[in-house]
């Protein structure tokens, strides 16, 4: 799998010249920019390829409810494209039928993620997608059992014999089928992606100061960094939760105490609410907390130090955060089969 750090040596550098005032306003923004630049690529691991037909095969059984023990649960229920791949409420509803204790997060471009779930227990996505199908609190769906349901269906038998020849349908297979379709869900051109490729006129004024507030001021690029915006680390931001994150796989790290993923910044209007727990509303929220810091504890990242915008700067902010988002797509939902 290709995976480039986002947070480069260069960027330190260009960050350490903006302070300095060296260069011209232009030229750091031009190089800033060149920063966030998307691939044109998507990496697919050697274990499993791109084909269409095996991302078409896994697109269907993302969508179908079949996957879980009652057949009324499917990836889609929580990871809805609607909604950037997550669902408007804090907490979704699984099968045992409460509010989980974390938010689900968007699937938008999980190929270029190195490390799965808001504390990284799972390090790709084929093992990530066992994770729901078979948990009691999302799809409490059986194994031996969804094997049998699949064969029982024609189409699937075929589909499956056809791209995994000689074994058919099997846990693994499913998992392969899942992943590669994830894979290929990758957030479209934004009007920010216009502009770095060149087009000035692609965001607006206030979208640009947004953008240096962004990269400065307000320090978010310190790990919102790349072209999907995330350094894929665990920080703790501050949020006052129980929730201790990383700290329950790492319990000697104090600083992976309270810490989460950084989620990518892409698509984001679809995406409210925010945070690991859904703890804020919207993005005006999610800037204010930020600028008071949060918890102050050990386990808190140097990097969140509080700030202040006026009203027009964080105005600026909201503006850039909402040109990260693509403009008008549409997904076909999969027809599946009897
Ligand atoms: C009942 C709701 C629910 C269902 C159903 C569900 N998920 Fe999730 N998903 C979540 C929640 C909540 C998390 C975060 C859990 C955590 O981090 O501890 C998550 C995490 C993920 C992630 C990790 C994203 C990241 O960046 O770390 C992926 C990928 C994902 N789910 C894919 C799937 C797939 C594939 C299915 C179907 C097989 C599925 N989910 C079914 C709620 C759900
Ligand atoms: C120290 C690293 C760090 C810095 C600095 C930082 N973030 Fe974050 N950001 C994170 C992490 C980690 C999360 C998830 C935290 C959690 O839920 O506990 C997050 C969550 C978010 C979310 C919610 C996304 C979602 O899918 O729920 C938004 C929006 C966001 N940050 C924007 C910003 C902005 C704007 C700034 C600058 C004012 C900023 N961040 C500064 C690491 C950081």
């Amino acid at each position: 799998m290709i995976f480039r750090p986002f947070q480069s040596a260069a960027f330190s550098a260009l960050l350490l010249a903006m302070a300095a005032g060296v260069g011209s306003a232009q030229q750091t923004a031009d190089s800033l920019k060149q920063l966030y630049k998307r691939p044109l690529a998507i990496p697919f691991p050697a274990s499993a390829p791109y084909s269409p037909q095996m991302a078409t095969l896994g697109k269907m059984l993302f969508f179908d409810p079949r996957l879980s023990g009652a057949q009324n649960l499917s990836c889609a229920s929580c990871h809805n494209p609607s909604f950037g791949y997550e669902v408007p409420v804090p907490g979704a509803i699984g099968a045992a039928n409460k509010p989980l204790a974390r938010k689900a997060p968007t699937v938008l471009n999980a190929a270029y993620t190195p490390i799965f779930f808001w504390d990284g227990r799972a390090k790709d996505l084929e093992e990530q997608a066992q994770g729901p199908i078979t948990a009691s609190a999302e799809m409490l769906g059986k194994f031996p059992e969804i094997i049998s349901r699949l064969n029982a269906i024609p189409e699937y038998k075929d589909w499956f014999g056809r791209l995994f020849p000689g074994s058919g349908v099997s846990k693994d297979h499913v998992l392969t089928a899942i992943a590669t379709y994830e894979r290929t869900v990758v957030t479209g051109w934004a009007p920010f992606d216009r502009w770095v490729d060149g087009d000035d006129a692609a965001i607006s004024a206030s979208s640009k100061r947004g953008f240096e507030l962004f990269n400065a001021k307000a320090g978010c690029a310190g790990c919102h960094s790349g072209w999907n915006f995330t350094d894929n680390k665990f920080h703790d931001v501050g949020f006052a939760d129980d929730d201790i994150g990383r700290g329950k796989l790492e319990p000697d790290n104090p600083m992976a105490q309270h810490a989460f993923k950084t989620p990518g910044l892409r698509n984001l209007i679809y995406r409210a609410p925010f945070g690991h727990a859904g703890q804020m509303a919207d993005l005006e929220s999610i800037i204010l907390f930020y600028e008071t810091a949060g918890v102050d504890r050990p386990s808190r990242s140097p990097l969140i130090k509080t700030f202040s915008l006026d009203k027009e700067e964080r105005q600026d902010l909201i503006d850039f955060l909402k040109s990260l988002t693509a403009e008008k797509v549409e997904t076909p939902l999969p027809n599946l089969p009897n």
